[in-house]
């Protein structure tokens, strides 16, 4: 089978025309991944007359409900990648998580089968801590937290008290499996009673059993952000950079639980985040969205990771932008222009499953949704956990504060409950 070779994966990418969804002119994007984040995306591609094929480890997804195709593979094993995405065919591949077989996306992309977004790069480089945290730190020289790569209980405990050679780590630090997500496998070690039961928690949370973790400095921050950033083309056909206001978060154990944009910062460290996301998303390159991490403590900003893709905390733009962080991710895979100005302040909190059951049901919606300015977003999820998140709750308001506590209010009245 013969193909037109797609221009290299550096050079701005523009379709000269969208097609009709389900006609021999389809424009066709592929999710792998298809969650809460993913299903927002297909929306939006939906939108554009997309033909729209959602992949997901589970039948049921939450993406595959609103997209033309469902697809249910283990998008970790390269063979079951590759089969799909040659027997599908799509113009573009967009990871929405982690856990893929990045090695093999790189190569269908250099064989120039395929475009993945921002690019398969980026995305094998974010998907493991090291890649992304030696990046940052070693070859762009970002301030980030210190940290050592350690492969055993033993290693561990050298790199925290210095006894490796290298300057110690010391407590209070972080222990992290370094392919995991969502907080999963993460402690804060306090002392040296804690550092066996980390080692272990992280080998049982990491996506790996036998694995590796970054330890990192604890940073006493003041507060961190989101800085949403995308790279689009412009009406010249080159790639531009384009912030959204910055996104402030809370997160509990690793995990998100409550989000608001825009979050009010020193002029000294805004700038400094965005200059820290543009050089970081101008290394990654490509065209889409990216989530930037960082930590604020007074006029000081550190990196801290970055998703090449829709950031959970910025679930929080479906109510606050002219444009979400779906529809300006669609939009720039597309070579479509984007605008991230806000419409409102706002905010979000996240709904969790409280019960561990299947096809569960969920009072209260109607309660919430009588909360002055509050939206809600049930993602559907087949099935539930106490800590798995199944909806997220929207408020927008002129008054910050009023915001979060309207968010967290509508998100308390959704009670997830067995059928
Ligand atoms: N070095 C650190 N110092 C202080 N807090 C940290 C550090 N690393 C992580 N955290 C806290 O834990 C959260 C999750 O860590 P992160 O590296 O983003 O993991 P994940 O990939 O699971 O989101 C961060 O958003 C932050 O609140
Ligand atoms: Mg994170």
């Amino acid at each position: 089978m013969s193909r037109t070779l797609l221009p290299a994966p550096t050079a701005p990418f523009q379709p000269a025309a969208l097609g009709t969804p389900l006609s021999p002119s389809a424009t066709k994007v592929m999710l792998l991944g298809s969650g809460e984040l993913g299903k927002e995306v297909l929306i939006a591609l939906q939108r554009l007359g997309v033909e729209t094929i959602a992949v997901d480890r589970y039948d049921s997804a939450p993406g595959q409900h609103v997209a033309h195709h469902a697809r249910t593979i283990t998008m970790s094993d390269p063979a079951q990648l590759r089969a799909l995405i040659e027997a599908e065919q799509p113009l573009l591949v967009v990871p929405e998580i982690e856990a893929i077989a990045t090695p093999e996306l790189e190569a269908l992309e250099a064989e120039g089968r395929v475009r993945v977004v921002p690019t398969a790069r980026a995305a094998r480089l974010t998907m493991d801590r090291e890649g992304i945290r030696r990046l940052a730190a070693e070859t762009l020289g970002l301030p980030t937290s210190p940290y050592v790569f350690a492969d055993s209980l033993a290693e561990l405990q050298g790199a925290i008290d210095g006894t490796d050679g290298r300057p110690a780590i010391g407590y209070p630090c972080i222990v992290k499996p370094v392919m995991s997500s969502s907080g999963k496998g993460q402690s804060k070690l306090n002392g040296p009673d804690d550092v066996a039961k980390a080692w272990d928690y992280a080998m049982a949370g990491g996506r790996v059993s036998h694995g590796r973790v970054i330890v990192e400095g604890f940073i006493d921050f003041d507060y961190e952000i989101t800085q949403l950033t995308v790279r689009a083309l412009d009406a010249n056909g080159q790639i531009t950079t384009h912030f959204c206001e910055p996104i402030g978060h809370v997160q509990v154990q690793g995990d998100y639980v409550e989000s608001w944009q825009p979050c009010r910062m020193a002029p000294q460290a805004l700038q400094r985040a965005r200059e820290i996301s543009k050089a970081v998303t101008d290394d990654l390159g490509g065209q889409g969205l990216f989530g930037v991490e960082l930590f604020v403590k007074g006029d000081e900003v550190w990196f801290s990771e970055v998703s090449p893709r829709p950031h959970d905390t910025g679930l929080v733009t479906l109510s606050t932008q002219v444009q979400s962080e779906f529809e300006l991710h669609a939009r720039a895979i597309l070579g479509l222009p984007v605008d991230t100005s806000l419409r409102s302040p706002g905010a979000s909190a996240v709904i969790y499953g409280g019960v561990e059951a299947t096809g569960i049901v969920f009072e209260g919606v109607a309660d919430a949704l009588r909360v002055p300015g509050a939206d809600v977003r049930l993602f559907g999820k087949p099935e539930s956990f106490a800590r798995r998140r199944m909806g997220v709750a929207l408020a927008v308001d002129a008054d910050i504060d009023v915001a979060r506590a309207r968010a967290k209010e509508a998100a308390g009245k959704v009670r997830p409950r067995q059928a």
